[in-house]
């Protein structure tokens, strides 16, 4: 196995970077955006077919005003200035996360960078923006159970593969490497359903940090992982 699939990461540490250099937080997430464009460029050259970025979960609101508000900027930068650049590049974005709760405004910026990439398939972007994988999976089961009310499905057809179907991340792989920078070493709420079998790989660099060199290594540490879903070691 060469190159993972699908990378997802948590892209954790941008306060105290910026804290390190006596600067307001939001200076760290914009060395934060910078850091993801690097890492988005060579995840399409090296041929990473998706990657998954946590841009900002649901527990993200209970943030400093000023600190949500230059997150909800920055995202809105991200999907309208460099949206140019993301689709010259070959890269198809798609948010997973609660729609619901943004305001009108950011639903639109989102549906536009959705619409304009839909057609480039050189990498598929995931930004996971108020997302929290325990509402993800609520917000399938209460799905689930309107259907069933309805009489659309049978409480037997309730499996695995249509759980997966309600989730956002309907149709996409789950990912083959959880990447968290930053030192901690938790979850935080991720992925929850879809990492069941990931491989994760922890660094204390913080993500502002995190350039191609530091990639390679969480690379080289997948390649040496051995897979087993499970089952038994066939070696
Ligand atoms: C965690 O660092 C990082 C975040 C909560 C935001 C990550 C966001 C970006 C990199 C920019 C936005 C990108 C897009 C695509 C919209 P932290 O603030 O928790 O850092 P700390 O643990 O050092 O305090």
């Amino acid at each position: 196995m060469s190159i993972p699939d699908h990378v997802a990461i948590i892209m954790d540490g941008n306060g105290r970077w910026a804290r390190e250099r006596m600067m307001p937080r939001y200076y760290g997430h914009r060395a934060g955006v910078k850091a993801l464009k690097q890492i988005v460029k060579y995840a399409g050259d090296i041929g990473i077919r998706m990657l998954t970025v946590y841009a900002f979960s649901t527990e993200n609101w209970k943030r400093p005003a000023q600190e949500v508000k230059s997150l909800m900027q920055l995202m809105e930068q991200v999907f309208s200035v460099e949206l140019d650049e993301l689709a010259a590049n070959g890269v198809r974005v798609r948010i997973i996360g609660d729609r619901g709760t943004v305001s009108p405004k950011q639903q639109r910026i989102w549906e536009i960078a959705e619409e304009r990439t839909k057609d480039n398939d050189r990498l598929l972007l995931n930004v996971a923006f108020n997302y929290g994988g325990r509402m993800e999976i609520v917000s399938a089961a209460r799905a689930i159970a309107e259907a069933v009310v309805l009489g659309r499905l049978k409480p037997q057809d309730i499996t695995e593969e249509l759980f997966t179907q309600y989730l956002y991340t309907k149709g996409l792989d789950d990912p083959d490497l959880i990447i968290r920078t930053g030192g901690e070493l938790r979850i935080s709420n991720f992925l929850l359903w879809q990492g069941a079998y990931s491989e994760w790989y922890f660094t204390d660099t913080l993500w502002p940090d995190f350039g191609i060199e530091e990639f390679e290594k969480a690379l080289a540490s997948f390649r040496q992982r051995e897979r087993r879903f499970g089952g038994i070691s066939d070696k």
